[in-house]
């Protein structure tokens, strides 16, 4: 099936490790111009090379920039790079590392404002700034994938500030999928459950902290919630989301897709 991705521009943000860089690689496969963006140019250069080196793409396909999308002026400036070195935006991932642990009486008011910024405004200011460059792209395929969590959908007792923030990231994409399909811009969420990554090591180390659980245990507990018994890989999740940026899912927006092997036990 060819994805009609050839030639395209997209921006990753949250790049340098796990999912978003999983992601990248993969449009890059497909023919894409990727920018991919994270905090520090150390991470975020070896992320490149590393896309460079296991696609075989020219160097120029891929622009690594230093971008916290808790900020504002990075973002817009970020953006405005891509387009200027690409010619345009046509596909927007939203994306950012994960909060801390915790459950009420573990969380301080900081802690909530540190999450919110971290994965409700940061998905609502990349959207907000790349708006006109997506609007001039629409013509030629444009699209925006937000990575939220399993958690949207069924909270994690563990994970109060995921559970939060990304419930509200789940109502921004459905609202905007409302406004912006009239203009042709698909707007789609994608749930990742247990999948290896480097957010999972830290996961399981901070559980190993509190409980004293093997990670072994804890990573066979998480396979086990699982209706295929076993955690995701990156690249069985980058596939779908590949999938929902491309042109051949130009009918489908405003869904929450789930990528969690069945962890997920509700009906729909
Ligand atoms: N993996 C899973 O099992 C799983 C399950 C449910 C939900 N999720 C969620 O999916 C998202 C991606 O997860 P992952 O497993 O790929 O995590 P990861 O391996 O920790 O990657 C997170 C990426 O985000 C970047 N990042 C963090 N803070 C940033 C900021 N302020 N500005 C820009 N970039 C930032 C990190 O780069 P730098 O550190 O270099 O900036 C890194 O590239 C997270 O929100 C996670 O909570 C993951």
């Amino acid at each position: 099936m060819d994805l009609g991705l050839t030639g395209k521009t997209a921006f990753i943000a949250g790049a340098s490790s796990g999912l978003g860089r999983a992601i990248a690689k993969e449009l890059v496969q497909e023919g894409c111009n990727v920018a991919i963006c994270s905090r520090g140019f150390e991470r975020i250069s070896a992320a490149a090379n590393w896309i460079r080196d296991e696609t075989g793409c020219p160097t120029n396909q891929v622009l690594p920039l230093v971008c916290d999308v808790t900020s504002e002026s990075d973002i817009v400036r970020a953006l405005d790079e891509t387009a200027s070195t690409f010619g345009s935006i046509n596909l927007l991932l939203t994306n950012a590392g994960g909060p801390p642990t915790g459950q009420i009486d573990d969380l301080d008011a900081e802690m909530w404002r540190s999450a919110i910024e971290l994965n409700l405004m940061s998905t609502i200011n990349l959207c907000r700034s790349a708006l006109p460059h997506l609007r001039k792209a629409a013509p030629n395929h444009a699209s925006i994938l937000m990575i939220t969590s399993l958690s949207a959908k069924q909270p994690v007792p563990s994970l109060y500030l995921s559970n939060v923030s990304r419930a509200g990231v789940q109502g921004f994409a459905k609202s905007l999928s409302e406004q912006l399909g009239a203009e042709g811009i698909t707007v789609n969420t994608i749930l990742p459950g247990y999948t290896k990554t480097d957010r999972l090591t830290h996961l399981s180390e901070s559980i190993q902290a509190q409980t004293g659980k093997s990670i072994e245990s804890i990573e066979e507990g998480w396979a086990a919630i699982s209706a295929l018994k076993r955690i995701g890989t990156e690249e069985e999740f980058a596939a779908a989301a590949v999938f929902l940026l491309s042109e051949r899912a130009s009918f489908i927006t405003g869904v929450a897709l789930v990528v969690d092997g069945g962890a997920v036990k509700g009906i729909l």
